[in-house]
């Protein structure tokens, strides 16, 4: 009976959104961080959130939790993705927070949406966008989309060691308990064009996997590319939030503007693009 029953455990199915979210995504953290990046620049509060590339939109979510004048608008082209976050997250909000979230099934290239004080990509996905062309317009229209004061803010992954192809695996704890394995892949970098392949892998119980749930075709910009464009783009500055050292000189997660650090094997950033009219 015993061993029927840890069977019936191991089998257990995951939706690869859930595995997604418990490996990658820390929505109360991440927003905490956008706020104070938008606290140290302006002397007011935003109050409208834009999540770009949101897929199940938990920081727009998290967003309306933490306020009651807060707005968020989330903008994905994947209806599935909109579909679990609406089921799984939108869900859980009280109605007058339901009310403050907007869902587009779009293009973030050419959404028509309310003009935000903060417009945020998360996970990397500005990579999405791979040639200047393309990043030029985008940049230009979230400019345009901003405030009057406004802020664009996204995390960039970089390094001497971001050429590196290379697999990752760590432990993801799920909300039942289960441990499930997560592998970042680093399978492909073409160094003419900066363009990498990623995918994520996750394995759990005995044989359970999917593999490449998730797969990523992205353009690994540079930092000065990325100001670069942000500044022809209209921002009128351009900051780079650096990951700060605890004693042992690991990240700590506080992230404060640097104009000048050590380069290191691999690291993540954050840039905000600031409109200042
Ligand atoms: C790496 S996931 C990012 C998920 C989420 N932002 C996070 O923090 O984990 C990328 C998402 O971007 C969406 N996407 C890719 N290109 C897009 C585009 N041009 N317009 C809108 N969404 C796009 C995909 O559908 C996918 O849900």
């Amino acid at each position: 009976m015993k061993k029927e029953n840890k069977n019936i455990k191991t089998k257990k199915n995951y939706h690869k959104f859930e595995l997604y979210e418990a490996a990658v995504q820390d929505p109360e953290g991440e927003i905490e961080i956008i706020d104070q990046f938008f606290r140290e620049n302006f002397d007011h509060e935003a109050q409208v959130f834009r999540e770009d590339f949101c897929s199940t939109f938990l920081n727009a979510c998290q967003w309306v939790k933490i306020a009651q004048d807060h707005h968020s608008i989330a903008v994905d082209l994947d209806p599935r993705a909109l579909a679990y976050g609406k089921k799984h997250h939108a869900s859980k909000l009280n109605s007058e927070e339901q009310n403050r979230v907007s869902t587009f099934q779009a293009n973030v290239m050419n959404v028509v949406a309310p003009s935000s004080d903060i417009i945020s990509i998360s996970n990397f996905s500005i990579g999405f966008l791979r040639n200047r062309k393309e990043l030029l317009e985008y940049f230009s229209k979230c400019y345009r989309d901003l405030s009057q004061e406004g802020m664009i803010v996204f995390d960039l992954l970089g390094g001497f060691e971001v050429s590196h192809t290379q697999k990752e695996k760590r432990k993801v704890t799920l909300s039942d308990g289960t441990k499930v394995n997560y592998i970042w892949e680093h399978a492909q970098f073409n160094p003419i064009n900066r363009e990498a392949v990623f995918h994520i892998h996750f394995s759990w119980g005995k044989g359970q996997e999917k593999k490449k749930a998730f797969s990523y075709h992205w353009r690994m910009w540079t930092i000065p590319e990325i100001s670069d464009v942000l500044r022809e783009a209209g921002f009128q500055d351009v900051k780079v939030y650096w990951e700060n050292d605890d004693e042992d000189g690991e990240g700590n997660g506080t992230f404060s503007a640097k104009k000048k650090v050590e380069d290191c094997a691999i690291w993540i950033v954050y840039v905000a693009g600031l409109k200042k009219t």
